[in-house]
């Protein structure tokens, strides 16, 4: 079909705004990271000041790669696809532009506040009421512009990606209002609303919803969408993608209490999140390999093409963590990998393995279109880039897995009169080769997002205005 339906173009500005965002930050945050795996090994790098403690500069690095990296990368595919996919112009380009420069200044605010030690407290959720307020302002916004724009759409039906981007942004303001309700006493400073179990509970109910949401159903919007695209493939089977979302997202929402094993959280709701948790690996698996058959008879299109590569092999690592998540929740294993590396690895083999992947090969996918070029500058750059975050992912998840099996097995060894066999710093000697691994393994991963930087930019810079502005136009139904 080509018929002429609406002479307008796609907001790309805003697409290009957060996808350069995207790379950005990635820089940052996994800069940082590498920073503080460093800060494991040579622990003078703490630097014997306050601000740049391990403990300060943690929870910065999580912030930076999940809200920053993470969450400029998929406002960027969201707007990318929803607009393409519904044949029509963001519905307002003045909220759209509210969106970005109010999420940067949320991002900013981490970066001040959290070296200086304002939080509160709480993992993945640390940033205190003035910027909580901020960030829930700008993703109600999100929200009207994202499903102001399915309902002005072109087309008949809401592609299965607006679906998971949809779930995605709902679930994500439903969990960060409820978990931040507290009552400031300062500028700086709120208590929960919530107190001792409750306050455990609502609090991991959020930050497991955080991985199942933002760090998963968001990324499975994009993978329905890139992949195909990359592919050149319809989806494999759209009957199992609709599958796929409605059990992921009832199950997902009960697994919180995985994160609470052996703690005062009633011992039914423990078991609750467990059997819920182990029940999610049929769906995440259905997902998994919808994408991955969406190849069948294009297989041969890996040897040539990197940004397929990225976007495969981001999907091997989803089903590897997948896998491995449900058996963590499994309580008997769990008394063994709670408290150690093992919850780390299993962390950026989701992170690394899955998250950043995906992003890279879509936003690889992305640049060339959005400024009006045929393909990225330099393809052999991107295989250089694939091969160094494959590389430093399996080095990172690999020293995890070893050391926090030794540590689980350390601290559970008891003499025969009921003593400790080891001490924590006999355990904590017998990481320290592990820590060097996973630092190189980091910089691996980091230095590739370089490369990525270089050739964005020479991608960039070559591109006419003239021709990004063409390429932004709406030309035909199923131009998408
Ligand atoms: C079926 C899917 C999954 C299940 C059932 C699952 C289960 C688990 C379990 C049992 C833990 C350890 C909790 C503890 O001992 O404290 C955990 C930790 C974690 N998982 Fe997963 N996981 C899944 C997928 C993923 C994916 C795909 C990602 C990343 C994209 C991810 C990110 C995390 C994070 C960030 C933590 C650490 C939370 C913390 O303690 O700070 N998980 N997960
Ligand atoms: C170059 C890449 C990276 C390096 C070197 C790195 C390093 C680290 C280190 C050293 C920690 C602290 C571990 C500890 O407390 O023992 C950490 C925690 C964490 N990182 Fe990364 N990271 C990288 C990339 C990422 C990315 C891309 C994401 C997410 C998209 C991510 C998400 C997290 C999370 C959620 C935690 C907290 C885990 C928990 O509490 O269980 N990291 N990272």
């Amino acid at each position: 079909m080509s018929t002429a339906i609406s002479p307008t173009a796609y907001n790309y500005k805003v697409v290009r705004q957060f996808a350069i965002m995207t790379v950005v930050w990635g820089i940052l945050g996994m800069g940082l990271g590498v920073f503080i795996a460093s800060q494991l090994v040579w622990p003078e790098l703490n630097f014997g000041l306050p601000w740049t403690t391990f403990g300060r500069l943690r929870p910065l690095h999580t912030n930076l790669v999940i809200f920053a990296f993470g969450g400029c990368a998929l406002f960027a595919t969201s707007y990318y696809v929803v607009q393409r996919t519904c044949q029509t112009r963001l519905i307002s380009d003045s909220l759209a532009a509210f969106t970005f420069w109010g999420w940067q200044a949320v991002i900013v605010g981490a970066i001040v506040t959290l070296p200086l030690g304002y939080t509160t407290t709480k993992e993945y959720a640390e940033l205190e009421w003035p910027l909580a307020i901020l960030l829930a302002i700008v993703w109600v916004t999100y929200g009207l512009v994202f499903f102001g724009t399915i309902v002005k759409r072109n087309t008949k039906h809401i592609y299965v990606g607006n679906w998971f981007y949809g779930a995605f942004i709902v679930v994500t303001a439903m969990l960060h209002i409820v978990n931040h309700a507290s009552l400031p006493v300062s500028f700086f400073k709120s208590y929960s609303a919530y107190s001792g179990a409750t306050d455990a509970m609502i609090q991991w109910w959020y930050g497991h919803n955080a991985v199942g949401f933002f760090l998963t159903t968001g990324f499975l919007g994009m993978m329905y969408y890139f992949v195909p695209k990359q592919a050149e493939r319809p989806i494999y089977s759209y009957r199992l993608s609709i599958v796929h979302f409605w059990a992921l997202i009832t199950l997902y929402i009960w697994a919180g209490p995985h994160h609470l094993h052996y703690t005062a959280l009633p011992d039914w709701a423990q078991s609750l999140g467990m059997a819920m948790s182990i029940i999610l690996l049929a769906p995440s698996w259905g997902g998994m390999i919808n994408g991955m058959m969406t190849l069948s008879g294009a297989w041969h299109k890996l040897r040539t093409d990197p940004i397929l590569r990225f976007l495969v092999v981001s999907l091997a690592f989803y089903g590897m963590s997948t896998f491995e998540g449900p058996m963590m929740a499994i309580k008997t294993v769990n008394s063994l990998s709670h408290y150690t590396d093992w919850t780390i690895g299993h962390v950026h083999a989701g992170a690394l393995g899955w998250v950043a992947m995906i992003s890279i090969g879509a936003i690889y996918h992305m640049i060339p279109k959005l400024f009006g070029r045929n393909q990225m500058h330099s393809i052999a750059l991107i295989n250089t880039h694939f091969w160094l975050a494959t590389i430093g992912t399996v080095l990172y998840i690999a020293s995890m897995w070893v050391n926090g099996i030794t540590q689980g097995l350390m601290w559970r060894a008891i003499n025969d009169d009921g003593t400790l066999t080891y001490s924590f710093v006999e355990a904590l000697q017998a990481s320290h080769p592990g820590f060097i691994v996973r630092a190189l393994g980091g910089a691996f991963f980091a230095s590739g997002m370089l490369f990525m930087a270089y050739n964005v930019f020479r991608t960039v810079r070559a591109s006419d205005p003239v021709e990004a502005e063409a390429a932004a136009k709406i030309a035909v139904v199923g131009a998408h």
